[in-house]
């Protein structure tokens, strides 16, 4: 079977493997690929800046956001041939930790972690996978092509549950968010703020593109305005951050309503310094009870949240998320960037 490998830390390395089929372990399901999302996580690990090979091997299959079919299923794993399933990213730290060993997997204490595709397991890229089915999410036959935007939902679901637990500590009504970024994660973002109820706005660069009509047809407002007039003209009750620029961070700590909630959910390089006013910035953190946050990943928990939130999505607003979709057969240039992407796919079967 093809597989779409990498060597890390080796930048350039990434490649097409002709690997063997896997054969599925005692509880695992054998899995034939429909589609793997790429992400600038995957970017990193192709530049040789993240990522790690499992032990003992020099190459790591890629791809964390997966999308299959089941093939072969344990009889008592409630799954079954023909089942539509993503498979989760992060395995617990086998101490375990704590957090691990209370299934909260995404809140690893120890470091210890693997994640498929990124972190000492094999991803998805692959034409077959197998999955341990305790790790496998099922989801509604209708998501045969949307399908594959279960991981990057499932890190918003994720966010947005530590919104609402933040938020919770003290009486919490929040009526109006501003998600900083319109890539797949801010647009997820958004989705799920409609999906609350809430009033959303979206801050992005672009002026065209998909990205505008992608918010209006969510009856959300978008922005291209200095992030500065932005939070000043609407001082929303949480910012969701999706896009790791250290300016908009900072705005955003400064930019909310008193008892502002920040998540801060995109990963920024290092080494790019700004100037603070640090006392005025933490007198607004302090007077004002605001919180930030920091997420990453997801747990199972969320996965399923995940996975009702796209039932309930319309479709075709999904669809029009995926921006391109690559055959495997030209497998090199889903991971070449392009202006307009917002989410590449590379497909792996059907
Ligand atoms: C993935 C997460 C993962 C993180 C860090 C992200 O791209 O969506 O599941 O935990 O990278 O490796």
């Amino acid at each position: 079977m093809r597989a779409v490998t990498v060597r890390p830390p080796q930048p350039g390395s990434l490649g097409l493997s002709d690997l063997p089929e896997p054969e599925p372990g005692a509880g695992e399901l054998l899995v034939d690929a429909l589609a793997v999302g790429v992400c600038g996580t995957d970017r990193e690990i192709i530049a040789g800046a993240y990522g790690r090979a499992p032990e003992g091997r020099e190459r790591l299959v890629l791809g964390h956001e997966s999308l299959g079919r089941v093939r072969g299923a344990p009889a008592d794993s409630g799954f079954t041939a023909g089942d539509l399933v993503v498979g989760v990213v992060r395995r617990p730290d086998p101490v375990p930790c704590e957090a691990c060993a209370h299934g909260e997997f995404d809140m690893c204490r120890n470091d210890g972690y693997t994640e498929r595709g990124i972190l000492g397991r094999d991803g998805y890229a692959a034409e077959v996978w197998t999955v341990e089915s305790g790790y496998a999410i099922r989801l509604d036959p209708g998501l045969a092509r949307v399908g594959v935007l279960m991981e990057p939902t499932s890190v918003v679901a994720k966010a947005w549950e530590q919104v609402e637990r933040v938020g919770a500590r003290a009486w919490f009504a929040p009526r109006r968010v501003l998600v900083t970024g319109a890539g797949p994660i801010g647009l997820l973002a958004a989705l799920l703020g409609a999906q609350r109820g809430l009033d959303v706005h979206v801050l992005d660069r672009v002026t065209d593109g998909p990205k505008p009509a992608l918010v209006a047809d969510l009856g959300a407002t978008y922005h291209t305005e200095e992030m500065g007039e932005v939070t000043a003209a609407l001082r929303p009750d949480i910012v969701i951050e999706a896009t790791g620029a250290g300016r908009l961070v900072l705005d955003a700590m400064a930019g909310t309503a008193p008892y502002g909630v920040i998540c801060l959910t995109g990963v920024s390089v290092s080494g790019r310094h700004l100037t603070v006013d640090a006392g005025c910035l933490n007198r607004e953190l302090v007077l004002e009870n605001n919180a930030v946050v920091g997420s990453v990943n997801a747990n199972l928990r969320h996965y399923r949240q995940a996975a009702e939130a796209l039932a309930r999505a319309d479709a075709a607003w999904l669809e029009r998320l995926i921006t391109r979709r690559v055959p495997l057969a030209r497998w090199a240039e889903a991971y070449a960037p392009a202006p307009e992407d917002i989410k590449v796919v590379l497909t792996l079967g059907e």
